[in-house]
């Protein structure tokens, strides 16, 4: 179904965001059918360029990020409604022109694919130049804040030129297909719910798990670190969707409130569920420190940590998180591991078996449940474990080409004006109100992350992490 026709301006268009993802994200929605055909499509920055040559740098991107259904003639047709304009967001010059090319009565979306210290001076002079009306909105991208005290003060000042709900802070796992599968498979259906509590699961997993190191993105990553990378805001945004109460309905704030609560009822973390670790270099890559450039740099590459939602559904339910750069494979995934049958009736012989719902968020988005069946054959009554599986792909029509990419959808969201999917600025504020302290406690103490190979599924602490309480980590492969 087409969107209403809209105009959307990308501040930093010339920028990595824009080139891997935005533009590449607008034209797979082009070519399903879902762009109107007078949209508009205005690259921003403060460099010179014409349409022309925004095109060619669109095209080019397209060409490399855009998928398989990339024909000539849909480029040609989509690069119709790309523009370009100059503007510069500290300065008076460009605004009078970009406004210009703005018709009235059209959804306008302002997307800040900048620097957060941008933030403010865009806010401010696109009402000040009379850019923004009534059907504005604007689209933020993390790093939102550094810390609870930063994120707070981008909060007020984009509050000064924007109301909430025309603030549309993008979290993209949020867009992933399997984490809106969550939703559905929690709320759509009548069979896990109600095992879906403290009584029935034994504990929970979540890994984030990368082969890629911080090369090329060093001077950011240095200081950020894994913490703030990605546990603050896509492993909280999971953890919320998986812990959080029935939202009465499908509705932005219906939703937010619910996630919040979680973030609220969050545990401080104590020193001993928390490992950080750093990877070393090996022969063919080299180590974190040569990545950054620091030699003796102390932030983290990989966290693993305990944590616990108090509330009345998850009271004594370890929360396991880990995530983690040059780790064995690429692999993220939410394990909800089910506790024991009550009583084997089978003997001792028969083995522990347990339910465990995998929800695979890449590669392969799809999920498992693994139930326990009897081994087949005359050998009598040995069980295993086998998986149903149900992997999205294969669900879906043939046709449909690849699962949509996060921030295609997202993109549209921000068009049609739900916000379901994106952080309101109390979650934010929350998530960091939760992280701070952890990252306070470390860096007061001097902390040195654990080393860690190249390969390995983090350092050996992040093992006994689970060890100790008599559990395991599920593989990463
Ligand atoms: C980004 C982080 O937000 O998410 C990166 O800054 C990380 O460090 C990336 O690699 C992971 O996203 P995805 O979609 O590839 O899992």
């Amino acid at each position: 179904i087409p969107v209403d026709p809209f105009d959307l301006v990308i501040f930093g268009g010339t920028g990595d965001l824009a080139r891997r993802k935005i533009l590449p994200g607008l034209f797979r929605r082009f070519v399903a059918g879902q762009m109107p055909d007078d949209a508009q499509i205005i690259g921003a920055a403060r460099g010179d360029m014409d349409d022309s040559e925004y095109r060619a740098m669109t095209e080019d991107a397209i060409r490399e990020f855009g998928g398989r259904k990339v024909s000539d003639d849909a480029v040609a047709r989509f690069l119709e409604r790309v523009h370009f304009t100059t503007v510069d967001a500290m300065g008076d010059e460009g605004w009078a022109k970009l406004a210009e090319k703005l018709p009235p009565g059209r959804v306008r979306a302002f997307y800040f694919s900048v620097a957060p210290s941008l933030f403010g001076a865009l806010a401010e002079r696109l009402r000040h130049f009379g850019l923004a009306d009534a059907a504005s909105r604007i689209v933020v991208e993390k790093p939102f804040g550094h810390d609870l005290h930063s994120a707070r003060a981008l909060n007020r000042v984009l509050e000064e030129y924007f109301a909430e709900d025309e603030i549309y802070r993008i979290d993209h796992y949020l867009g992933k297909e399997t984490v809106q599968n969550l939703m559905a498979v929690r709320f759509g259906n009548m069979l896990f719910e109600p095992l879906w509590n403290a009584q029935y699961v034994d504990h929970i997993q979540i890994t984030v798990a990368e082969t890629v190191g911080v090369g090329g993105r060093g001077s950011y990553y240095d200081k950020s670190g894994a913490m703030r990378d990605m546990v603050q805001n896509h492993i909280m945004q999971l953890l919320c969707l998986i812990a959080m109460e029935p939202p009465a309905r499908f509705e932005p704030d219906a939703v937010r409130d619910e996630k919040l609560k979680v973030i609220r009822a969050l545990d401080p973390v104590p020193a001993h569920h928390l490992v950080r670790g750093q990877y070393s270099g090996n022969g063919t890559h080299p180590s974190y420190c040569d990545d950054v450039e620091d030699p003796r740099s102390r932030t983290e590459s990989f966290v693993a940590l305990r944590a616990h939602v108090s509330n009345w559904r998850w009271a004594g339910t370890p929360f396991y998180i880990r995530t983690g750069k040059r780790l064995r494979a690429r692999t993220s995934e939410i394990a909800v591991v089910f506790k024991d049958a009550p009583h084997s009736i089978f003997g001792a012989d028969a083995g522990r078996h347990r339910n465990v719902l995998v929800i695979r968020l890449q590669p392969n988005e799809g999920m498992t449940l693994d139930v326990t069946i009897k081994e087949p054959g005359p050998g009598g009554m040995r069980l295993m474990d086998a998986p149903l599986d149900l992997t999205f792909a294969d669900a879906m029509s043939p046709d449909a080409d690849e699962v949509p990419d996060a921030y295609e959808r997202l993109i549209m969201d921000v068009i049609r004006g739900n916000q379901t999917l994106f952080m309101r600025g109390d979650e934010v504020e929350a998530a960091w109100a939760w992280t701070d302290p952890l990252i306070d406690e470390w860096e007061a103490r001097g902390d040195v992350p654990q080393p860690y190979d190249i390969g390995a599924a983090g350092p050996e602490d992040a093992l006994m992490l689970m060890h100790r309480d008599g559990r395991k980590w599920r593989e990463i492969r």
